[in-house]
């Protein structure tokens, strides 16, 4: 059986840090870079993180949608910290429950100081929902910067793939090759991500 070396990107060190429930609260530790994975719910936000550091649990998947309700934040290769943010769009939760996520969210992306940039997932099999655009809204007036990617990327034909990066493009104005396809169940994906989070980094 052909062994593969793990990449140096791969051995990067990741670790769970704190939950923060207040959008304004500081991260104890050094001071780094936050990028913040964001999307609606059941995207695949704590996959990627999963993907990205390679660890297979490292931020909890679920089945259920809302499963993230804190931002949980974990630190890659003492570089940058990595934060898993709650999903919109939920519309199982309460109204009390959606209202106090929405809030928890924009505060964060809206006013954090520390926020360098935004890994924006989005399905690779659907268009956008209206929470999508209100929320690709939200981080075009806060001018910071975006990485789209691609979840489920295992989740359609090759065939199909070209014209669902080109509707997706169009509806959120983002050229095709700006996006990069994930998979977290084949991996794919996941060296680019590495390279693309690292350049992203100030
Ligand atoms: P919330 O925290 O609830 O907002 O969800 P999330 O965006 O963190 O999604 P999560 O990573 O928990 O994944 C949601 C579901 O999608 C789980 O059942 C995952 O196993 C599945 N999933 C995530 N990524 C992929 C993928 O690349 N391919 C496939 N086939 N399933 C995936
Ligand atoms: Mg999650």
């Amino acid at each position: 059986m052909k062994v593969e070396a793990p990449s140096p990107r791969g051995l990067l060190t990741s670790e769970y840090v704190l939950s923060l429930v207040r959008a304004d609260q500081p991260i104890p530790g050094p001071a780094l870079p936050e990028l913040a994975l964001a999307g609606r719910s059941n995207v695949g936000k704590s996959s990627l993180l999963n993907l990205l550091v390679g660890r297979k649990a490292l931020a909890r998947v679920s089945a259920t949608p809302g499963k993230t309700r804190a931002l949980n934040v974990f630190l890659w290769g003492g570089r940058c910290y990595l934060v898993d943010i709650p999903g919109y769009g939920w519309s199982k939760a309460g109204q009390a429950d959606r209202a106090s996520w929405r809030a928890l969210v924009t505060h964060y992306v809206a006013d954090r100081p520390t926020l360098q940039g935004v890994l924006w997932l989005l399905d690779i099999r659907r268009d956008p929902s209206p929470d999508d655009l209100a929320f690709g809204a939200l981080l075009a007036e806060r001018k910071l910067p975006v990485m789209p990617v691609l979840t489920k990327g295992d989740k359609i034909g090759r065939a199909q793939r070209a014209e669902r990066m080109a509707a997706i493009g169009r509806a959120f104005g983002i050229p095709a090759e700006e996006m990069l396809v994930t998979s977290a169940l084949t991996r794919e994906g996941q060296e680019e991500l590495r390279e693309a989070v690292l350049a992203f980094m100030p």
